[in-house]
C-alpha cells in the first residue's frame, strides 16, 4: 500500500522508519518531511495543513491510508475534511475527528470531559475576561504553585506554574488581556499535582484499543531538571514505575473510560490518543490529553514495538484492531536529542552535520535537519535524537551517549541525564 505521513519533526522520522519495514507498504511519503524522513521515504513539499495541495496529492499518488502526526491537522479538521470529500472518504486517516481533536485543542473541553466521564484529574475551573474578578478569587482558595492554563493550543507553551499568589493574579490578568491570543480568552485554573509524569500511548479504532510503550519525556533544558521548558530533550521506555498493576490502573480508571466516553458521545476516534498521566502517591491523574504520538517519546517507543505497525493502523482503520497482536520488545530504549547551543531561546541554523555514519549501534532519527548542496545542515533547535536500545535503561543511554558524541555539529548541547532519575 501507499502511505502518506504528514509532518516534520524526529516524530515523524520514528514513524516513517518503523513504517517503513513494513512488508505492506509499497511507497512511503512523508510531507514535508525532514533531512533524515527522505532516507526511508520520499519528501513531498507540502504543508502538513493545507489539505487541497493534500487531496490533489493523494489522489494522484493513490495513497490507501493517510498518517497525521502532529496535531495541528487534525486540530483543524483534516479527518473531517477526508470523510465528507466524495473522492477521498474511502481512504482512512489515522487520527481523531475534529471534535476528537477538541481533547487536546481545548483544555476546557478535556476537563469537562473527564469530569463527564469521572475520569481522575486536578480539580479546576475555567474563566474568560468576563469572570477575571472571579478567577482572582479563586487563585486565593488554592494554595501555592498556581497552574494557569491557556484554553487552546500555544505550541506546548500555554502551561503557566506559578510560585506566589500574587505572580498567578498578574499572569492571569495577561492571559486574559491576550498573552496567547484568542487560545487564552479562556484560562483553566488548576489544582497543582505533585508526582512523576508518564506518558502512555494508546492505539484506538474507537472501539478497541492497545496500549503502546509508556514513556517518560524530559522537558527542561538543564540536567536535573532545571533550566527552560523545550519541546523534549529524550525520553526513556519503559518507566519504572509504570508496573503492570499502576497501568492496570490507567487502562481501568482512564483509558477504557476515556474511549468509552468519546464513542458515548459520537465522537470518531480512530488513530493515537497521549495520556499525560502524573503518578500521585501510586495513582494515575490525567494532567492532559493529546491526539497525536509525543515527541521525544516516539523516538524510544517505536523502537519498542516489535509488531508491524502497519498491521496495526489497518487495524484501525478497519475497525478490527482486537484482531491485531501487539508484541513488545522487553529491552529498555532511550533517545537522547541533540539541540543547537542556546534552544529554546535564540540559536542559528545552517550547521553542517558531520559523523551520522559512524553511528552503528544507535538509530539516528532527524528533527531539524534539512539537504543543502549535499551536505546536511542544522535546521532548528532540536537536531537529532539518538535512539538506543539496552538490557537497562543505564547501557541504552550509555549507547546513545557513544553516537550523541559521535555526531558534530558547532555548538552541540544534549543532556546526560535522561532516564538517571527513574
Ligand atoms: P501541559 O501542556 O498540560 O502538558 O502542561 C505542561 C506541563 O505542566 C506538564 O507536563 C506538567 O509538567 C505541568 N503541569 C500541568 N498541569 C499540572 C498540574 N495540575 N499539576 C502539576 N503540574 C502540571
Ligand atoms: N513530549 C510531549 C509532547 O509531545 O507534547
Amino acid at each position: 500500500m501507499n502511505i502518506l505521513l504528514l509532518g516534520s519533526g524526529g516524530r515523524e522520522h520514528a514513524l516513517a522508519w518503523k513504517i517503513a519495514q513494513s512488508r505492506k507498504v509499497e511507497n512511503l511519503y512523508v510531507a514535508p518531511g525532514n533531512g533524515g524522513t527522505m532516507g526511508v521515504g520520499e519528501n513531498i513539499a507540502m504543508k502538513a495543513d493545507d489539505f487541497n495541495t493534500i487531496k490533489s496529492f493523494v489522489i494522484g499518488h493513490k495513497v490507501d491510508m493517510v498518517v497525521v502526526g502532529p496535531e495541528d491537522p487534525l486540530v483543524k479538521g483534516i479527518y473531517d475534511f477526508f470523510r465528507t470529500d466524495a473522492e477521498l472518504c474511502d481512504i482512512p486517516v489515522i487520527g481523531p475527528s475534529k471534535a476528537g481533536a477538541t481533547l487536546e485543542g481545548s483544555k476546557e473541553f478535556a476537563k469537562q470531559f473527564m469530569m463527564r466521564h469521572h475520569i481522575p484529574t486536578a480539580r479546576y475551573k475555567s474563566f474568560t475576561s468576563d469572570t477575571l474578578d472571579e478567577g482572582l478569587c479563586f487563585l486565593e482558595t488554592l494554595e501555592a504553585p498556581y497552574v494557569l492554563k491557556a484554553d487552546g493550543l500555544c505550541a506546548g507553551k500555554g502551561v503557566l506554574i506559578l510560585s506566589t499568589l500574587e505572580e498567578a493574579k498578574t499572569e492571569l490578568k495577561e492571559m486574559l488581556g491576550g498573552m496567547f491570543g484568542d487560545a487564552s480568552a479562556t484560562v483553566v485554573i488548576e489544582e497543582f499535582l505533585s508526582g512523576t509524569e508518564c506518558s502512555v500511548f494508546v492505539l484506538t479504532d474507537g472501539k478497541d484499543y492497545k496500549i503502546l510503550p509508556e514513556a517518560k519525556d524530559y522537558k527542561r533544558i538543564g540536567e536535573g531538571d532545571k533550566g527552560l521548558n523545550t519541546g523534549g530533550m529524550g525520553s526513556v521506555s519503559p518507566v519504572p514505575f509504570a508496573t503492570k498493576e499502576w497501568m492496570g490502573k490507567v487502562a481501568d480508571r482512564i483509558v477504557r473510560p476515556t474511549i468509552e466516553g468519546l464513542a458515548a458521545e459520537g465522537i470518531d476516534y480512530k488513530g493515537f490518543i497521549f495520556f499525560g498521566l502524573i503518578n500521585v502517591k501510586g495513582d494515575p491523574m490525567v494532567i492532559e490529553y493529546n491526539v497525536r504520538m509525543g515527541d521525544p517519546e516516539t523516538e524510544s517507543v517505536m523502537l519498542r514495538i516489535k509488531s508491524d505497525l502497519v498491521d496495526l493502523l489497518e487495524g484501525v482503520a478497519q475497525g478490527n484492531l482486537r484482531d491485531r497482536v501487539l508484541e513488545i520488545d522487553q529491552r529498555a530504549a532511550v533517545s537522547v536529542m541533540l539541540v543547537s547551543g542556546g534552544y529554546p531561546e535564540s540559536y542559528r541554523k545552517g550547521y553542517v552535520i558531520q559523523g551520522i555514519d559512524k553511528v552503528s549501534d544507535s538509530i539516528v532519527f532527524h528533527a531539524g535537519t534539512t539537504w543543502k548542496d549535499g551536505q546536511l545542515l542544522t535546521n532548528g533547535g532540536r537536531v537529532i535524537a539518538v535512539s538506543s536500545y539496552g538490557d537497562t535503561i543505564e547501557k541504552a543511554l550509555a549507547q546513545s551517549f557513544v553516537g550523541a558524541n559521535q555526531i558534530e555539529f558547532q555548538d552541540k548541547y544534549f543532556r546526560r541525564d535522561i532516564g538517571l532519575d527513574l
